[in-house]
């Protein structure tokens, strides 16, 4: 079920809770399909360095090897949100005069910890993995963090516009103060000096808007991308347990709300039947809880993976793991 989905998608994001089986299920789908002789790159988002863990190596950012026609990489949230704001300050301080440099430090230094700048670097980083990714790779698949960013992505070219508009604001205020000096000023030199040219400051102007608006550009590019049920799907990953369950729900709410598609639920570490009186009340609680996932979600298919004796680490356990996936039942 989840491979004949994912035979058919380029891009494909895993999502869910910490724990449930993200990672192990978004690779177990990758290794598949590279072993069916597609080319095939994984991308983990989380900080957590997930992918490294699972393959016992170190990823970077730079795709590697994992497996035949297999590759993978791990974006780093914080050193991608430094790349961003060191190239857009860079770029500000030289266009902008002087006199503002620190006024560009102060909101450069805000913007580094204002809330959702690392989940719009990290989506950059996303929107560059599928458009470079899509032309090397037959698919992309990402491993998520549990923050859900996904969820929030839609809106992020507006949170993009708020901050490239505050900037230009304060130069705006910083220009108009200028300009106040300068008519004040009997010495014209002086008032010049600060506010420089005219007509080169319109043009500054314009490129500082290009710079910031290059980003929006990028994610109004993913977004299309992402909206497109043809080529992006988006799988939950949950265990059958209330929480889990519960957060489904809102998740994939989230996610319709926001025009994406989630063709495909995975209920991941089953129990197994007969083993003993403790674990079939356990999966008592598992039925009531998919039963509320049904009511709620009734029409989105899904996958069932049972439980493993051992933990999913290292090649040879993920590909056993990933056989699982042409075995596992849907309902
Ligand atoms: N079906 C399964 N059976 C047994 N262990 C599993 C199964 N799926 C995942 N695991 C284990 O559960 C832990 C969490 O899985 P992981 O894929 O890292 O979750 P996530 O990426 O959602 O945080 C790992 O130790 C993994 O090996
Ligand atoms: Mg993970």
């Amino acid at each position: 079920m989840l491979l004949n989905h994912a035979r058919s998608r380029q891009v494909l994001f895993f999502g869910g809770k910490g724990g449930v089986g993200k990672t192990t299920v978004s690779a177990a789908v990758a290794y598949a399909l590279a072993n069916e002789g597609r080319r095939v790159l994984l991308v983990s988002t989380d900080p957590a360095h997930n992918l490294g863990h699972l393959f016992h190596r170190e990823i970077g950012p730079r795709p590697v090897r994992l497996a035949p026609g297999l590759d993978g990489l791990e974006l780093d949230p914080d050193a991608t949100v430094n790349e961003h704001v060191d190239e857009v300050s860079g770029a500000l301080q030289s266009l902008m005069p002087v006199h503002l440099h620190g006024e560009v430090d102060k909101h450069v230094s805000l913007s580094r910890d204002a809330p959702g700048m690392q989940e719009a670097a990290i989506l950059e980083k996303i929107a560059e993995v599928v458009e470079r990714g899509g032309k090397d790779y037959q698919h992309v698949i990402f491993d998520t963090a549990p923050s859900g960013h996904t969820a929030r992505l839609m809106v992020l070219p507006e949170v993009m516009t708020a901050w490239t508009e505050g900037l230009i604001k304060r130069r705006e205020r910083a220009d108009r103060f200028a300009e106040f000096v300068r008519e004040l000023g009997s010495d014209k030199a002086l008032g010049e000096n600060i506010v420089g040219d005219k007509d080169p400051e319109a043009e500054k102007e314009s490129r500082i808007r290009g710079i910031l608006n290059r980003r929006r550009l990028k994610f109004a590019r993913l977004r299309d991308v992402l909206a497109d049920a043809g080529t992006t799907s988006f799988v939950i990953v949950l265990v059958a347990e209330r929480l889990p369950v519960l957060e489904t729900i809102e998740l994939h709410e989230q996610l319709v709300k926001a025009g994406l598609a989630i063709n495909c639920l995975v209920v991941n570490k089953r129990l197994p039947e007969g083993a003993g009186e403790f674990l079939e009340e356990r999966r008592g609680q598992e039925r009531v809880h998919l039963a509320a996932l049904e009511k709620a979600l009734p029409k989105v298919p899904r996958q069932h993976l049972g439980l493993a004796a051992k933990d999913v680490t290292g090649l040879d356990a993920l590909k056993e793991f990933s056989e699982r996936l042409l075995a596992g039942a849907g309902s």
